[in-house]
């Protein structure tokens, strides 16, 4: 069969690279993929954005999957016009992507449902939004633009005059454009952040294992949010227990929730969540793979994907034996370019790719914002690489991708180095994080 993958990073390198893997896979088509891409499959040069072409490109190449890896072409809808076009789609249609494309959809889902999440109000007026903040007693508090803005919308506000330059950076100066129209203020939430994957076709939930990113650009969680500085997985701070109370607290009335609503979830579902002393609550909904955790998923995911994606998109998953899970860890270190996340410079020779997959075995380099110009391979963004490693425990891996990672070189490269490091120093939750870290079923 022909399956055909929507995006252009890191993360679609390596649904890629995983579902090349098939035996039951002919041609992996990426549209428009990246070098990285093309060394597995085909590259067509059609942008997620053009749902036109992407429709008529599943069709004349009878694509039997599609695999829509970004939230944008999500929320606009092209889950829905594949569908109705009959290609098989693993990724929700427009009305599931509102978990991720509206943080107030989300919101009222959520307390409708009660599902555990930050106490919050909604506003579409920045006067009335600061006057709240005026009168607020507790700080910080937590302004968020309702709509996709890359991950850049949400803001820890400390005081008042903090809170009100967010309200008017999302709402009058439209920092995140028509993300902005509406705001929501949250409750700060004390605690630990995790992650939570569970892949569904909107009846039967399977649950992915646990992967954590690393947000913030600095070592020691400094400095301002990005995409993601590298992963990890297993994550010890979210033992079994743990992950169980989420399971029943959190994914699996979330997947009821939108059934119940009529909405026919088949795709992914990623819930950001923080553990705090009274439960775990949802920060955000994402309805996509996470980049980079897509990346180590993909890595530990060792039983063929392909019979799971096309059971999830034809909604059939009851018949389908769930993942076998490698159990080695998997570290993921991004490689930046320098200036990243405000202005990273484009341009540069990358040096090394293959010298690091070479280093091991157990070493896969994805490629994000990378080009080819003739022979060389450039710096085209921000995240340009992740270099993932597989070893038996994290500090195994973590050695492994430091290691493959140095003999990569570009001029202003950098990385964090305490990737899969943070579980050291972490607190209790308070809700049994001591007991037994999640056991994977040995593969
Ligand atoms: P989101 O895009 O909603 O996940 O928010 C991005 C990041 O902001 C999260 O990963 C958290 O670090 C932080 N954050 C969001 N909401 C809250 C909250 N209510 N309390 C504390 N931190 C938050
Ligand atoms: N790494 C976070 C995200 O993909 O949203």
């Amino acid at each position: 069969m022909k399956v055909l993958v929507v995006g252009r990073g890191g993360r679609e390198h390596a649904l890629v690279w995983k579902i090349a893997r098939s035996p039951l896979v002919d041609e992996v088509i990426c549209a428009p993929g990246n070098p990285g891409t093309v060394e597995l499959g085909r590259n067509v040069d059609v942008s997620p954005d053009d749902h036109a072409a992407l429709v008529r490109l599943a069709l004349d190449e009878r694509v039997e999957l599609a695999v829509i890896g970004p939230e944008r072409p999500l929320c606009e809808g092209l889950g829905d016009k594949l569908r109705a076009a009959g290609v098989p789609v693993f990724g929700p249609g427009a009305a599931g992507a509102r978990l991720e494309g509206s943080k107030g959809f989300a919101k009222d889902l959520l307390e409708r449902h009660r599902i555990p999440t930050a106490p919050s109000r909604s506003f579409d007026r920045s006067g009335l939004a600061k006057s709240f903040l005026e009168g607020a007693t507790a700080w910080p508090q937590v302004v968020k633009a309702d709509g996709l803005a890359d991950g850049k919308g949400v803001y820890i506000c400390a005081d008042a005059k903090e809170g009100r330059a967010a309200v008017d950076a999302i709402m009058e100066e439209r920092r995140h454009g028509r993300a902005g129209e509406r705001i929501l203020i949250e409750e700060f939430q004390e605690g630990v952040e995790a992650s939570v994957f569970a892949i569904s076709d909107g009846k039967t939930i399977l649950i992915l294992e646990p992967v954590q990113d690393h947000k913030q650009v600095g070592e020691g969680d400094v400095g301002p949010n990005t995409g993601g500085m590298g992963v990890y997985s297993p994550v010890p701070h979210l033992t079994r227990r743990l992950h169980k109370q989420i399971e029943q607290r959190v994914l699996v009335p979330s997947i009821h929730a939108l059934r119940h609503e009529g909405i026919e979830f088949r795709g992914i579902l990623f819930c950001g969540l923080m553990l705090t002393d009274s439960g775990p609550r949802v920060l955000e909904y994402n309805v996509r793979f996470g980049d980079p955790e897509c990346q180590a998923l993909m890595r530990r995911w060792k039983s063929d994907i392909v019979p799971v994606l096309v059971a999830t998109a034809n909604g059939k998953l009851e018949d389908i034996e769930p993942p076998v899970w490698d159990s080695r860890a998997c570290v993921g270190v991004v490689a930046a370019s320098d200036g990243y996340p405000e202005s990273p410079r484009k341009g540069d020779v990358i040096e090394g790719v293959s010298a690091a997959e070479r280093s091991d075995d157990e070493v896969v380099v994805f490629q994000a914002g990378t080009r080819e110009a003739g022979p060389d391979l450039l710096t085209d963004g921000g995240r340009v690489l992740c270099v993932t490693a597989l070893a038996d425990d994290l500090d195994g891996a973590r050695d492994l991708a430091y290691t493959a990672y140095d003999r990569i070189s570009w001029d202003g490269k950098f990385c964090r180095r305490d990737i899969g490091k943070r579980e050291e120093s972490r607190p209790d939750t308070g809700n049994g994080a001591q007991d037994d870290a999640l056991a994977t079923p040995a593969g």
